[in-house]
């Protein structure tokens, strides 16, 4: 790549003009000025592909820059902005204006987890760069953070909120005593969820961002079918009635660590203590907790998705790529030379909260402590609290030390099948204690 004049124009193409993009034209042309004073040249919006013209815009959208031939567009530009999400043909554009010699700017999460490794040896092959901050918790910075502020560091663990969606969800759930479906309803009334939630609340954009998380923690590939992921459609209001009483809130996490084995990467719904920095994450806001060797826990919190929001990450991305460009450099490419082992989910390492409805006689505590034991998950605390609504029937809450999941999902099955048992309520892990 050789350096630009100071005063030539960088080329900038934009894919997609929805929610992001809309707000990314905005910027670029409300603040042209002051853009090209940080980057050392101008940037020239030359077109905007998207797949209908004659959908009305925004005004702030130049017409005569929309184009539905978006081939043509990346193949003569300096920076292509994918915001057009999906696959196909996203994959393809993106790739196109790689080997044309374009750096790429992508918000696209769902691309990057299946087919980011494509993406990022092309890149090399080109020598460009590939940047995706508004991918994961949109306006957070937190993968600069993660590639470059902690990179002489070593990171243990990420454990974040990265979907607003369910994380107002089940907010509502905690604040107002809401059932699932009617917080989902709201959520969608404003305009939080979509019309299909289902990538949201089945955990799917958090496994997502997580195997993104994951791979610039551990320097190791992680791909979306190796994480563990499980959603929030079974949490009931009941859980979270009962998460208060032991002083905790359920939060969607997605769960990012390196243990001896290799990393591991899942996101399901967990019990986080009240006092944890995650449990005052409220609304539909994100966070990002780290835990590194040396520069111990770090906290990154804000808005997670939202036009405008998640354009300020894009537009953070694009200053950073221009000012490359203008440099004749190169930013940091992809890191993977650690190449550890992902993980089974059933190797981690979590604690257990099981409620249990079983019958109220003697012996029945014994037989349900004989279960944990046999599978070697030591128990912490058990509460025993009475059925108003069922003669001779009681719950019990069980807390478990740490053990391996695999223990720990093998004792509930087993647990289950007991006589004594009416119903297993619950099971929740519990995190960040
Ligand atoms: P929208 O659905 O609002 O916008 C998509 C845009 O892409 C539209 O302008 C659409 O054109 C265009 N487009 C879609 N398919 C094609 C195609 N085949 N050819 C040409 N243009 C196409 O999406 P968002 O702005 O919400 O999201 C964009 C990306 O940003 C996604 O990857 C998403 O995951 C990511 N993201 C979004 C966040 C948010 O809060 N919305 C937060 C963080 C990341 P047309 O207008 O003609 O339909
Ligand atoms: N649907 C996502 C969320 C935003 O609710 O956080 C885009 O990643």
């Amino acid at each position: 790549m050789t350096a630009q004049k100071d005063s030539e124009p960088l080329k900038v193409a934009l894919l997609g003009c929805g929610v992001v993009g809309t707000q990314v034209a905005r910027i670029l042309l409300e603040h042209r000025d002051e853009l090209a004073a940080r980057v050392g040249a101008p940037l020239e919006l030359a077109g905007i592909a998207v797949r209908d013209v004659t959908v009305p815009r925004d005004a702030v959208i130049p017409t005569q820059l929309l184009t539905t031939d978006a081939e043509s567009l990346v193949d003569d530009v300096d920076i292509v902005i994918e915001v057009m999400g999906g696959i196909e043909p996203a994959r393809t554009l993106i790739l196109r204006g790689i080997a044309a010699g374009a750096s790429v700017i992508t918000a696209n999460k769902a691309l990057l987890a299946q087919d980011g490794p494509a993406i990022f040896e092309a890149a090399d092959a080109a020598g460009v760069d590939v940047a995706f901050e508004a991918a994961v918790a949109g306006a957070i910075p937190i993968i600069r953070p993660i590639r470059d502020s902690l990179a002489g560091d070593k990171i243990n663990r990420v454990l974040g909120i990265v979907n607003g969606t369910t994380n107002y969800v089940l907010d509502q759930m905690t604040k107002h005593g809401l059932g699932f479906e009617q917080a989902v309803k709201d959520a969608q009334a404003l305009g939080y969820a979509e019309a299909d939630p289902t990538a949201d609340v089945e955990g799917h954009d958090a496994a997502a961002k997580a195997a993104i998380l994951a791979s610039l923690a551990f320097h190791t590939r992680v791909s979306l079918d190796q994480v563990a992921c499980e959603g929030i459609t079974k949490v009931t209001a009941d859980d979270v009635a009962w998460a208060k009483r032991s002083g905790h809130v359920i939060k969607l996490l997605a769960i990012c660590e390196q243990n001896d084995e290799g990393v591991g990467v899942r996101v399901h719904p967990a019990l986080v203590p009240d006092t944890h920095p995650l449990a005052t994450v409220s609304d539909a806001f994100n966070a990002v907790f780290v835990e590194a060797a040396n520069a111990g826990p770090l906290m990154f919190y804000g808005q997670g998705a939202g036009g405008a929001p998640t354009a300020s990450a894009v537009m953070g991305d694009v200053v950073s790529s221009a000012r490359n460009r203008v440099a004749g450099a190169r930013g940091a490419g992809e890191s993977n030379y650690a190449n550890l082992p992902v993980v089974d989910f059933g190797t981690a390492s979590t604690r257990y909260q099981v409620r249990l409805s079983v019958a109220d006689k003697p012996g029945v505590l014994a037989r349900i402590a004989e279960v944990f034991a046999s599978n070697g998950v030591s128990i912490e605390t058990v509460t025993q609290a009475p059925r108003d609504d069922r003669d001779g029937s009681a719950y019990l809450v069980i807390a478990t030390h740490e053990g391996r999941e695999a223990a720990l999902a093998q004792t509930i099955e087993t647990v289950a099948q007991l006589d004594v048992i009416e119903e297993v309520m619950s099971v929740l892990r519990v995190e960040g204690s």
